[in-house]
């Protein structure tokens, strides 16, 4: 495998595992990148000779209908060919490919949009083979004259061998050609083939994307490759370790323009790519407008429909482009890569957004904004997310990871690296506290299921593009991230840049943090990789006696760490020690009288913390009196922790809630965050119970402050307060306010909507406000709300504001309206294919919508599956969401039937999903039956007496 680079399995441990060590080998790797393109330019086409040839007409053109289905040599008895394996065999090497695509913008005869394509691809032999196999799916041939499905010439002088058969093997997604003869290693092939596709909107491959301007239907022709899709688009070596140059041709309508990796010169071809892998090209063809900017020589380009532009919604990611490009120039120690960096918005798209080299792509709520329209929430989002894809043009991208089982390695770090970049271009949001909302209680939720699984995976377990997708999760994208924070604070030094494994260690040293004897940063990490889950340390304070077990919802499995802590007392001096076994004495951990004791601090390292009752019961104490004494993130850790310590019954669920009582006086985002969202998990599974009116009773008592504080700081609401997370927490304010029964935020809410019902070209709620205020307003309305609601939806002219109205239409208390918001759901003309799934779950998380969205989904679920394609990444989000409130045996009996009713149709990116609902279920069901009657007894004796 020569030209690109990718990190190894040895490299890539070590690179997460130490910030300094992922940088390292960015740069150090590009160092030889650079050398190595120097090279490389020697073998490219158009040194070589080669010419690109003109487009080839599929035979009838545009009328042919493109068979879904081509031919196929039916495989009788499972057998073990090469072709029935899903990794492609080590005997060949692409070098690059010349491709010309053609998408038809309009409908043909046969009522079908279509692609038409040539292509040829240089490899070279690296193993005597007769066979050549290279990913194809859902592509349809033209045969040549010898009635194959592509033609095979040599470029040295010992001629090809001729091919004897030619087939597509679906399952396995390869276009297979055996030969008479052997290709000798060394010497390289081209291989031309002539094909026509589908450009449907299933969002993946090359596919259309659809919107309507000026009362005209616009058609995008557009790229989704990651993971494995670009086969679908072209025959192709689809995996990333097979890196090539790209040589692109588009052809397109006059007066649309095409957009691609490369710069475009002329009106259809672009500059050949980089070394680069099949999962990150691009090909767009839209009659979009752009605005654009240069930062040090390299062109930034914000394109969208020509509305959204004319309007100024690209402004902001352009102004922040720039900045952010500049800030990982730094960081990386590495210039950008390319000579342009494009990013486009797109009506459809199935993730968030997508770190194509030089052309990203992404959802128009992830990077259009309008001041006007957008709320911080949307704001944060989209210089997040450009971060995160702007910080794959060097890891991810420039360096590769060899096959998809590291993939946490790349997304992990971009999503580490994000709070970076969006710090910088946000400098006063303090962005980076929010890795412990983020990140840190999302991945403690599923890794502390049984069936959560380690960071790494072996690469022989990841063959099948559904496993591949299924790896785009939680612990992928979030565990990573605390790891860096931990690193930051017990390791590394920032800037220490030099190099890899040896420095770390040095850099370990010389902050003074000594390991513990025998270990090294890589032993201790290791641990945390290769091991799924994490530790509950305990901690008593009389005794000193510390120990862990690994955290579960429901234990049974256990393993170990070496566990940095970070603690303070009473007297809040900082210290640090570790903890090597299972248990350990630390007698600077007792306190006595009212001192207490907190670990963990800010919430550096990824494990839990737990104490004698007694520590506890001070930390109550400390939390009613003077809460301040314990830094912000701690007050949101605490309460987090004792929700989820509770859950797995380590602690009386009682002592969680206690920890909830002292938010009458607390006025700062995070600790309400995370006691509203511990507490969701309470009204999941009582607000289908008699506790619910207790529930909301304590509720409204604890938010009553809050709600009158942000009035008073608003100027009765007619303004927003200045900071980020006070802006986040006002929204809580008025949420949690309006749910439980607050008049005079009902009152407030449904005024702002009937205002705006009444004129509704002046909608006098502000941005941030608006999710909620519809929410609450179309929750205590009727059908006319809901219909305005769903009038302004299909109005909006910006993505952000439609979403808003569409999580909010999920808000209406009457089963008939959701039952026709369900069906909205599976029609693509009303809900755009991109928001079906996340529909449903709103649908869902509304207490009516609950059995409502259950039962449409496993009553459709065939259909869902085959129409929303069986590698989208949202199918887990809807079956967990979907399924979060159960917690009766009756509702495990039906999750079980689902299951075994659908085993043949399959879960795809959804099978892990179903296992940790079932787990979940059982989970829910005896922490309903254990504490059901405590809870009660509990709301009931702390909710004041009228
Ligand atoms: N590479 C991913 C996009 C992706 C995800 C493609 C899954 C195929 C399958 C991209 O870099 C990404 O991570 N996007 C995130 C946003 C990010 C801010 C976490 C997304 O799409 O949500
Ligand atoms: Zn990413």
């Amino acid at each position: 495998m020569g030209g690109g680079f990718y990190i190894s399995k040895f490299v890539g441990v070590v690179g997460i595992v130490f910030g300094a060590g992922a940088v390292a080998t960015v740069i150090a790797l590009a160092v030889v990148y650079s050398q190595e393109v120097a090279k490389n330019e020697a073998l490219s086409p158009t040194n070589g000779g080669s010419t690109i040839k003109p487009p080839v007409t599929t035979p009838g053109g545009s009328t042919v209908k493109p068979q879904i289905t081509t031919p196929v040599i039916p495989t009788t008895a499972p057998s073990n060919e090469p072709w029935d394996k899903y990794r492609l065999p080590d005997t060949l090497k692409p070098d690059h490919y010349n491709l010309t695509l053609w998408p038809r913008l309009t409908v043909n005869a046969q009522d079908l949009y279509i692609f038409t394509g040539n292509s040829y691809v240089v490899f070279q032999c690296v193993k005597e083979t007769d066979l050549i196999l290279i990913h194809s799916n859902k592509l349809n041939y033209t045969k040549w004259g010898d009635d194959h499905l592509a033609k095979l010439s040599a470029l040295g002088s010992t001629p090809a061998p001729t091919i004897k058969k030619s087939w597509i093997q679906p399952t396995t997604q390869f276009l297979v050609l055996e030969l008479n003869g052997k290709l000798a290693v060394g010497e390289s092939y081209q291989l031309d083939t002539v094909f026509v596709g589908e450009l449907a909107d299933d969002l993946g491959g090359f596919y259309r994307s659809v919107y309507t301007e000026e009362g005209e239907e616009k058609v995008v022709a557009t790229t989704q490759m990651q993971p494995t899709d670009a086969r679908k688009a072209f025959p192709c070596f689809d995996e990333p370790a097979m890196k090539a140059i790209f040589h692109i041709t588009l052809l397109h309508p006059p007066m649309t323009v095409a957009l691609s990796n490369g710069m475009e010169h002329g009106q259809t071809s672009f500059d050949k790519t980089k070394k680069m892998s099949t999962y990150l090209l691009a090909f767009i063809v839209s009659d979009y407008d752009y605005i654009n900017s240069t930062n040090d020589n390299v062109l930034i380009r914000i394109y969208a429909r020509k509305k959204a532009i004319a309007d100024g919604q690209g402004e902001y990611a352009l102004n922040k482009t720039g900045p952010i490009l500049k800030f990982f120039e730094k960081y990386y120690n590495a210039t950008y890569p390319l000579p342009k960096s494009d990013q486009i918005a797109l009506p459809d798209f199935n993730a968030g957004a997508m770190e194509n080299w030089g052309l990203i792509t992404y959802r128009e709520t992830a990077l259009l904004y309008d001041p006007k329209m957008s709320s911080n929430s949307n704001k944060e989002r989209i210089a997040t997310i450009i971060a995160h894809e702007l910080a794959h043009m060097w890891f991810g991208n420039l360096v590769t990871l060899r096959w998809w089982n590291d993939l946490w390695l790349n997304e992990g770090f971009a999503s580490y690296v994000e709070y970076l970049g969006a710090n910088e271009a946000e400098p006063d949001w303090n962005i980076k506290d929010l890795i412990v909302l983020g990140d840190v209680h999302r991945v403690f939720a599923v890794d502390a299921l049984a069936s959560s699984h380690p960071l790494s995976s072996r690469e022989e377990d990841i063959q099948k593009p559904e496993q591949i997708s299924e790896l785009f999760d939680a612990i992928s994208y979030s565990k990573v991230p605390i790891m860096y924070t931990y690193l930051n604070t017990f390791a590394y030094d920032n800037t220490v840049y030099t190099d890899l494994w040896d420095h770390l260690q040095m850099a370990v040293n010389s902050t003074g943090t000594s390991l513990p004897t025998g270990q090294t940063v890589h032993s201790i990490m290791n641990r945390w990789v290769l091991q799924m889950g994490f530790p509950v340390v305990t901690i008593n304070t009389t005794t000193g006696l510390i120990n862990q077990q690994h955290f579960l919802l429901d234990p049974s499995t256990a393993g170990s760490w070496i566990v940095p802590i970070r603690w303070m007392n009473t007297g809040l001096v900082q210290q640090q020690i570790w903890l090597e076994d299972k248990t350990a004495i630390k007698p600077e951990m007792t306190v006595t009288g009212n001192n207490w004791i907190l670990a963990n601090l800010n919430v550096s390292g990824y494990y839990r913390v737990n104490y004698d009752n007694t520590n506890w019961e001070r930390l109550l104490v400390v939390l009613s009196s003077h809460h301040e004494s314990i830094p912000v993130i701690n007050r949101a850790q605490l309460v987090d922790d004792a929700f989820n310590l509770a859950r797995a019954k380590y602690i009386n669920t009682t002592l969680a809630l206690r920890t909830t009582k002292y938010l009458r006086s607390e006025r700062e985002y995070m600790p309400w965050e995370s006691a509203l969202d511990n507490l969701d998990f309470f009204y999941l599974m009582f607000d289908r119970s008699e506790i619910y009116g207790i529930m909301q009773t304590y509720l409204k008592y604890q938010i009553e402050p809050l709600f009158k504080h942000f009035g008073n700081i608003t100027g009765n609401w007619t303004n927003v307060p200045t900071g980020h997370m006070d802006q986040y927490n006002q929204v809580n304010a008025i949420r949690v306010a309006c749910s439980t029964g607050i008049e005079e935020c009902q009152t407030l809410t449904k005024g702002w909507y009937s205002q705006w019902m009444k004129d509704p070209a002046n909608n006098p709620i502000h941005p941030n406000l608006r999710t909620t205020v519809y929410c609450s307003a179309i929750a205590a309305g009727g059908a006319a709300e809901w219909e305005f609601g769903w009038d302004q939806f299909q109005a909006a002219t910006i993505a952000i504001e439609a979403d808003k109205l569409r999580s909010a239409l999920a808000c209406t208390k009457q089963p008939w309206l959701l039952n026709k918001y369900l069906e909205y759901t599976l029609d693509a003309n009303k809900i755009r294919k991109q928001d079906a799934t996340s529909t449903i779950v709103y649908i869902a998380s509304n207490v009516v919508g609950q059995s409502l969205a259950w039962d449409f989904m496993r009553d459709r679920w065939n259909y869902i599956f085959t129409q929303y394609g069986g590698g989208s990444f949202s199918f887990s989000n809807l079956i967990n969401g979907v399924t979060k409130r159960f917690s009766t045996e009756f509702e495990l009996k039906q999750l079980k039937q689902f299951q075994a009713d659908n085993s043949e149709v399959g879960f795809g990116s959804g099978t892990l999903a179903v296992s940790q609902s079932i787990e979940r279920t059982t989970a829910n069901i005896k922490w309903v039956a254990e504490n059901k009657d405590s809870v009660q007894t509990w709301f009931t004796t702390e909710v004041p007496k009228e």
